[in-house]
C-alpha cells in the first residue's frame, strides 16, 4: 500500500482539519463520546513534534498524538484514527508503535496510560506491554478526567466517583518493559488480557446483584453497542 508513517511536522499542518473530520465521522458512526478535536489543537501537537501521521499518495490515512499529565508523570497517546478504507490492515498497530517510541523518547520517565472500550486498542496496547489496571492507578489530573465529560457514559463515571466506567484503564511502565518482554510472548499477553476482561465482567455481574446503580448500568450496557472512548 506504500504508506509512510512518521513524526508529523509543519508540512502536515494542512491536514489538521481533515484529521478532526475523520475523528468526528468515526464518533458519529459509532454514536460515541469520542471528544471533538479542534484543528488548532491538532496543529499545535503537530508543531510541537508530538504526533505521528500516516500518509499515502499525499493523503492522510492515520494519526495519533501525545498528551502529558501531572507534570509529565503520565503520558497518553490520544486521538488514534485510521481512515475507514485502511482499517484492519495493521495500520493502527504501526501508528501506535511509532507514537509509543516517540513518547518514550520525549518523556523517558513517564508512565504511558489510556482508557478505552476499543478491542483493537486493547489488543495493540497489550502487545506493547500495557497492563489493565483500576482507575486508581491512572493520573489524578482533573484536566484528563474533564475530557470524559463529552462521553455519553460520563454519568457512570460520576456515579462511581471515577472508580470505574465502561472503559478499561491500561498502563505501561516502559522502565520495566524489557525485563517483562523477555519472559512472555505477545500471544500469552493477549490471552492473559482476555482472561482479565472476562473476570472483570464476572466481578461487575456479581457487584450488580447488590447495587441498583450498577445493576441498571450493566443491564443497559449489555443492550448498547460498545462505546469507544475518547481517551486513546
Ligand atoms: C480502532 C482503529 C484505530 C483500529 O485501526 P486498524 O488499523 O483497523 O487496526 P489494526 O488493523 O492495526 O488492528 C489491530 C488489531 O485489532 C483488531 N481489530 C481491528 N479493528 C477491530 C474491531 N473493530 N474489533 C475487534 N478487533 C479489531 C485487528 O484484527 C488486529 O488484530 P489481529 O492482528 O490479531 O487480527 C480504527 O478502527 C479507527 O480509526 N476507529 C475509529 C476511531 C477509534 O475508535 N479510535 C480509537 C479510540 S479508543
Amino acid at each position: 500500500m506504500n504508506i509512510t508513517i512518521g513524526v508529523a511536522d509543519n508540512s502536515h499542518l494542512k491536514f489538521s482539519a481533515e484529521i478532526c473530520n475523520m475523528i468526528e465521522e468515526a464518533s458519529k458512526k459509532r454514536g460515541t463520546g469520542i471528544a471533538k478535536r479542534e484543528p488548532e489543537y491538532i496543529g499545535k501537537k503537530i508543531s510541537e513534534g508530538k504526533a505521528v501521521i500516516a500518509i499515502q499518495n499525499q493523503n492522510v490515512v492515520g494519526f495519533c498524538y501525545i498528551e502529558s499529565w501531572e507534570g509529565q508523570k503520565f503520558v497518553a497517546n490520544s486521538g488514534l484514527i485510521v481512515h475507514p478504507d485502511f482499517r484492519k490492515t495493521g495500520l493502527a498497530r504501526d501508528i501506535k508503535s511509532a507514537i509509543f517510541d516517540l513518547s518514550v523518547k520525549k518523556f523517558p520517565n513517564a508512565k504511558l496510560f489510556g482508557i478505552t472500550t476499543s478491542l483493537a486498542v486493547m489488543k495493540i496496547n497489550s502487545e506493547l506491554g500495557y497492563k489493565p489496571v483500576t482507575f486508581t492507578e491512572l493520573t489524578t489530573d482533573d484536566t484528563f478526567w474533564k475530557g470524559c465529560e463529552s462521553c455519553v457514559n460520563h454519568d457512570i463515571l460520576l456515579r462511581t466517583k471515577r472508580s470505574m466506567c465502561l472503559c478499561t484503564g491500561m498502563v505501561c511502565d516502559p522502565s520495566t518493559l524489557q525485563k517483562n518482554n523477555q519472559n512472555s510472548n505477545q500471544k500469552a499477553i493477549w490471552l492473559d488480557f482476555k482472561r482479565f476482561i472476562s473476570d472483570r465482567k464476572k466481578r461487575i455481574q456479581l457487584k450488580a446483584r447488590d447495587n441498583p446503580v450498577l445493576s441498571f448500568f450493566y443491564r443497559n450496557a449489555k443492550a448498547l453497542p460498545i462505546h469507544i472512548s475518547s481517551r486513546n
